[in-house]
């Protein structure tokens, strides 16, 4: 496969190819996904709930997201690796996000980055596509305000809210995002979203008709938690065949199973003669 670009994205949408989008954290992961046909591999600041065991993604910090987008840049080879701004970040002077961005770039080899946040965000959004910085827009319910919004809740079931969410995906167009996701609204919403603007609008919680669907990688493998959102599906019970295969692990240790003798190595009869004196 080419390598995955802006152009790749505008050309599937008007093509109404689908576009696959998931999250990965690290090397493995992002090998995995690339692999499994995903075109874009997003490094959520869900790694803050799902890899490092965070209540939300508040405590996620640039550091966080630095360190992990290196580890998924280097397991992916065509995939475009987007990162996420981290809480607070995108907040900070118009400066001091586009240095975030740059750093996110150039230091840890993501191909864009994601932003949270709608009209407020953008005036900060066309400074960093005119820094030739390529954006995700993500709006919807954006988890980095989980505490203002009173938690994790459909938006858009509102005219006034619908309007706005409309209108933002239209200005954050304009600011020149190449994409944006939309979180948890209801799919007729969503659908007139996709169908007005230009860009791959990109879903999780957003219903059928988008133009791709995102999830997270620990939730569509039901990996390390026992509860995840009503619009995740579980392809694969993958936590479960981990534990399973951990456990015969641990069995075997226990009765002197494992190792075998192919598992291990050898000294010639000589050197054991000489080793035993
Ligand atoms: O952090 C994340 O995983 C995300 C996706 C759910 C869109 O932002
Ligand atoms: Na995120």
């Amino acid at each position: 496969r080419k390598k995955v670009t802006t152009r790749t994205l505008l050309k599937m949408k008007s093509e109404k190819e689908r576009i696959a989008m998931m999250t990965a954290y690290d090397y493995p992961s992002a090998k995995i996904a690339e692999e499994a046909g995903s075109e874009i591999l997003l490094v959520g600041d869900s790694l803050g709930m799902v890899v490092l065991g965070y209540e939300s993604t508040i405590p996620v910090t640039l550091a966080d997201m630095i360190h992990h987008t290196k580890a998924v840049t280097r397991g992916s080879k065509t995939a475009m690796v987007i990162a996420d701004l981290p809480f607070m970040t995108a907040h900070l002077s118009e400066d001091e996000v586009l240095k975030a961005a740059a750093r996110l770039m150039q230091e840890a080899g993501a191909y864009g980055i994601k932003i949270e946040g709608g009209s407020d965000m953008v005036g900060k959004i066309s400074k960093l596509t005119k820094a030739g910085i390529p954006v995700m827009g993500h709006i919807g319910l954006t988890p980095q305000s989980v505490n203002q919004l009173g938690g994790y809740l459909i938006q858009g079931r509102d005219t006034a809210t619908a309007k706005q969410l409309l209108e933002d995906a239209q200005k954050l167009e304009l600011a020149g995002a190449f994409s944006l996701v939309l979180e948890c609204v209801p799919e007729e919403l969503s659908q007139l979203i996709s169908e007005t603007v230009n860009i791959p609008v990109i879903g999780i919680g957003a219903g059928r008709f988008c133009d791709g669907q995102v999830l997270v990688y620990h939730d569509l493998l039901a990996i390390g938690g026992d509860w995840h959102p009503s619009f995740v599906k579980v392809y694969q019970e993958a936590g479960k065949t981990m534990t399973e295969g951990i456990a015969s692990f641990v069995d075997e240790v226990k009765k002197g199973i494992f190792p075998e003798e192919k598992h291990s190595a050898h000294l010639s009869a000589d050197f054991i003669s000489e080793l035993y004196g």
